[in-house]
């Protein structure tokens, strides 16, 4: 996702430090070309021997180190960058990236740097962070055009608890890629997306599900919300995770997902339906738990809403409409039946030929099935997968 990116990470002082160690890692496994810049005091909490082991370049200390080959390293670095981030930012290099001060090789390498996203993101103890001198400076820089990660809130290494902790390095991760990991292609579209499977009570205790975990959707909403778009993923349960820009609307049941839908649906581009949705809910659910007998136990089913079929019936003519299908037999004759009963634009069948595909695993195999032809997409990750569904969905 990040093959041909030049990432450079100013490490601060900061206890927090030990985290970039992990970032550097996950960027290199992303095939991203990372150097970090190191502040003096930094070096107390890390040494610069991890980030080059880590990065495989050489971990920048000194604005005049002449073990380096000659070149203006600062100006050099700062050409070839497509992204800063600063994390941990103490108080003291915000405060002097706020005041254009550039004395040591991380605020004179930013202060070369204008090609892509600058990324603060703060560390410090809660009342530093709440001091209005660092609000001032961090609203200062706002204004610049820098992107300010707030800090989380949690237990400090001083002792107390409050804002002020650096987020986690998945957080940091996530930032990166928004910025660097695909074009901007679906830039201004809308999209909702539904995932996962619903969940039917039949008393306090149990309930009707299917074995969908949320893969295949979440990684439609993750990689839309990558390239640009606003997206809104309607989630029955499911662990998998969203992009912090990503909204996120929870739902349990198949009621609850179609009522979210219908109340959400009408502003959306297009509207990718890849939830496991119960087709039948229990007609009456049980107050209390229901104790066993030696008699068996019949539970009446009342069909739920379909709310592809809704979403078809209702959407306008700019909206498009896409389904998923999974079937055992008669995959594609069965998809296209799908297409017409729902109305939709496209069906995205699903095999479950193997176990390399279908429910709970990252990769799959799906056929396109469109008005005008059939596209088989090469086996492939759910992720690699998304990407094409949504190649696809631009040419509806
Ligand atoms: N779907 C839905 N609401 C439902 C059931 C399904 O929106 N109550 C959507 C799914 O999200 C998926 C598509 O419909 O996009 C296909 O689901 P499926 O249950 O396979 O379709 P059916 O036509 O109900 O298939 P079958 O006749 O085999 O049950």
């Amino acid at each position: 996702m990040l093959k041909g990116k030049t990432i450079v990470i100013g490490v601060t002082g900061s206890i927090a430090a030990y985290k970039i160690a992990n970032l550097c890692s996950m960027l290199k496994k992303l095939h991203a070309d990372i150097h970090v810049i190191m502040t003096k005091n930094a070096t107390n909490f890390i040494n610069p021997i991890t980030f080059e082991t880590l990065t495989g370049n050489k971990c920048l200390v000194d604005t005049f180190d002449r073990n380096f080959e000659f070149n203006v390293e600062h100006v050099s670095l700062a050409k070839r960058a497509d992204l800063f981030m600063v994390a941990p930012a103490s108080a003291n290099v915000i405060g002097k990236i706020r005041a254009g001060i550039c004395d040591d090789m991380l605020t004179t390498t930013l202060f070369a740097f204008n090609r892509g996203a600058k990324i603060i993101a703060p560390a410090m103890n809660t009342n530093m962070y709440d001091n209005p001198i660092l609000q001032d400076n961090l609203e200062a820089l706002k204004k610049y055009g820098y992107e300010i990660v707030e800090p989380a809130i949690g237990y400090l290494a001083c002792g107390d608890t409050g804002r002020g902790k650096l987020v986690s390095e998945e957080i940091l991760l996530d930032k990166i890629l928004f910025h660097l990991a695909y074009p901007k292609d679906l830039l201004g579209k809308n999209i909702l997306i539904t995932a996962g499977p619903t969940r039917e009570a039949i008393d306090p205790v149990r309930y009707i599900t299917n074995h969908s975990t949320g893969k295949m959707g979440y990684a439609l909403a993750n990689n839309a919300y990558l390239r640009g778009a606003n997206v809104t993923l309607v989630s029955g349960p499911s662990i998998e995770k969203a992009y912090d820009g990503i909204n996120k609307i929870d739902t349990i049941s198949a009621l609850d997902m179609f009522n979210a839908v219908k109340d959400n649906y009408k502003n959306n581009d297009y509207i990718i339906m890849c939830a496991a949705v119960a087709d039948y809910t229990p007609k009456n659910v049980s107050e209390n738990k229901i104790k066993k007998t030696d008699d068996d136990l019949k539970i009446e089913l009342n069909r739920t809403n379909d709310i592809l079929k809704f979403v078809g019936e209702n959407k306008l003519d700019n909206q498009k409409l896409v389904g998923f299908s999974m079937e055992t037999c008669d995959l594609i004759e069965n998809s296209k039946k799908k297409l017409e009963k729902k109305n939709a634009d496209m069906i995205c069948a699903n095999s479950i030929s193997d176990n390399k595909t279908g429910f709970g695993v990252d990769t799959n195999k799906i056929t396109l099935i469109k008005r005008n032809g059939i596209n088989e997409l090469p086996f492939g990750t759910k992720v690699e997968l998304s990407n094409m569904i949504l190649d696809e969905i631009k040419n509806l």
